[in-house]
Parts: C-alpha cells; structure tokens; sequence
C-alpha cells in the first residue's frame, strides 16, 4: 500500500528536477585579462547582453575580466580542459599553444591600415588560421580588434639605439622578442597582469602596447616617456572550447553566432576611438611625456625592425608573410 504513493513521490521528484535540469541556463564563462573599459571589455559585456537576449534566457554569459579568474597562460590551458568556455586572447599567445602563425600579426608595421588588417582577418587568411585552432579542441569564432601600439620606458625613444640595453616587456610572442632584440632591447615575457608591477619596481625599463591598455593599467603612471610609434598591430581572437560549442543545440549556437557578430561589429566600431581617448588622456594626465616620431625617425625604425620577417619567417612561414604582404599591398 505505502509502496505505491512512495513511487508515485519519487517520480514527480525525479520528472522535477530533470525538468529543472533541462531548464537550468547554459552558462558561458567568458575569461579575459584587460578591464572592463577597454575595447575588448566592453565587446565581452556587449557580447553577454546580446547573446542572453537572442537565446531569451537560456543561455547565461559570465564575464571575468581583469585575469580575475585565469592569467594568461592559464586560461587557454582551461578553455582546452572546458573549465572555461569563451576567452578572447591577443593574437600573440597563441605560440605556446603550438599554433605559431598567429606571430604574424605580431610583426612590426606588417598591417599599413586597418582596412588591410581587416581584408587580412576577414578574408581567407585569417579564417584559415582560426581554422588551425580546431586541432587543440578549439574554434575560433572572430577577430576583435585593439590597436596599433606605443613605445613607452624611462628613457626618451627617438631612435633604435635609444633601446640599447632596457628590459622591455612582450607578450609571450617569439616574434615580439626578435623584435625587441633586432632595437638592441632585452625582451621578457610577462604575464599582462604583471607587467604594471615590474615597471613600477623596475624589473623591466619599458612595454609597449596600444594605448588603451596603457592607461586602463595605468602604466603610463609609472614610465617617464612614451614614444607614439604605432610600430605593431595587437588584436584578439575570440575562441570557444569545440567540445562544448559542437555540444550546443542547433538553434542556441545559431543565435550566439549572430550574438557574437553584433558584437565584434560595435567592438570594432569603438577600438580606434577608445585608443584615441586613452592616448589623449594619457597626455593631459601629465604623468608621462609623449614623443610623435619625426618621418626621419620612423624610418630608422623601419629600417632596424623590417628584417625581423626574414629572421621568422621558417618559424611562421614564408609562404604566409607573403600572401599578407601581398594582400596588404592591394
Ligand atoms: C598584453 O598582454 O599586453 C595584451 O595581450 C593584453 C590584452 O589582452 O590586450
């Protein structure tokens, strides 16, 4: 007698909690490590808007700015173990990962303009290469842009030889070290969230990086000089966990798919300005003294950096420097 109503119980607790379990958001964690006011931030919180709207709710996007939850290196090792779902690195961190084209992006003045950046990234060059992800269990959703990048240290930069000697901090890029090496620099690879704190205690003497992250890390606070060189290009790829996206239903991934396009369309639409804001309050901040290169100086650095492409051109391929000269050139 008493065996039936128990059953009875145990079914509508076991169809409850399947249906909340059915219902229960699918949660994006969105890992990144720059604030929340810069390009990239703001695209991520824009992205979570969109995305939870499209879907009406069954999808939950969590953004974790600022290294919070994972530093640099940290986070592509939990996006492949599916600890996290969504990152958006630079395109220069992904050498460690064993996907060494990604330094192209990182070779000086190979992007004149942005309209050849974005033919690059847009077009089958850069979808060939997020398509390289897809080895590591990773897809490769779009480009999001940043910037052209300043030189900053505690010595005037005018020239090549001004480099000679000072511990500037890169990213983890192998290309960014030839660079670095090819002024007569010492580069050394940091994590970004470090690097305010070891140009602030002068473990390193200088950085570069577009203005934007200069100022939304403050780091303009803490180095004397700051050359205005728009000498490289730093931009993102955002990426999935391919597990986890392949594992998404048809509509839900659809709707993120058109989410993740408004998204990149505004974060493109807000990078130069925000670069341009931040560069004009890092000079009415005082706190550092901005330096434009005169055409004489711009060509000294072209001179000293352009060679870096043939230095790494087995590690990134020759044939890939080539094609995006050729379609930057057009
Ligand atoms: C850096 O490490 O300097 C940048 O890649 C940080 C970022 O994501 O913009």
């Amino acid at each position: 007698m008493l065996l039936k109503p128990l059953l009875a119980a145990f079914g509508a607790a076991v169809l409850v909690t399947s249906q909340a379990l059915a219902q229960a958001p699918i949660v994006i964690k969105f890992s990144h490590v720059v604030a929340p006011d810069t390009p990239k931030g703001q695209a991520a919180e824009r992205f979570k808007l969109l995305a939870e709207k499209a879907t009406g709710g069954r999808v939950k996007v969590q953004v974790y700015p600022n290294s919070n939850l994972y530093k640099d290196k940290e986070e592509l090792e939990a996006l492949q173990l599916g600890a996290v779902q969504m990152l958006a690195p630079s395109l220069a961190k992904f050498g460690p990962l064993g996907v060494k084209e990604f330094e192209v992006f990182d070779l000086p003045y190979i992007f004149p303009n942005k309209t050849a950046l974005y033919n690059v990234t847009e077009g089958p060059i850069g979808k060939g290469l997020l398509k390289k992800l897809e080895a590591k269990g990773i897809t490769g959703l779009a480009y999001w842009d940043n910037g052209f990048k300043v030189m900053s240290a505690n010595r005037l930069l005018r020239v090549p030889a001004d480099f000679k000697g000072l511990k500037m901090r890169i990213q983890s890029s192998k290309v960014l070290d030839a660079q670095m090496r090819a002024l007569g620099a010492i580069p050394q690879s940091l994590a970004f969230s470090e690097a305010y704190l070891a140009l602030q205690t002068g473990v390193v003497d200088g950085t570069e990086n577009p203005p934007s992250n200069m100022y939304t890390q403050k780091m303009h606070e803490v180095q004397a000089h700051l050359t205005v060189s728009n000498h490289g290009y730093l931009g993102y790829a955002v990426i999935v966990n391919k597990k986890f996206w392949d594992g998404l239903p048809a509509d839900i991934r659809r709707q993120l798919e058109g989410a993740m396009k408004e998204a990149t369309t505004y974060e493109k639409a807000i990078a130069q300005r925000d670069n341009d804001m931040a560069l004009e309050a890092i000079r009415r901040s005082g706190k550092t003294q901005l330096y434009n290169l005169s055409a004489h100086e711009q060509a000294l650095w072209r001179n000293a950096l352009l060679p870096v492409q043939k230095q790494v051109e087995e590690r990134i391929g020759k044939d890939l420097i080539q094609a995006i000269n050729r379609e930057t050139a057009k």
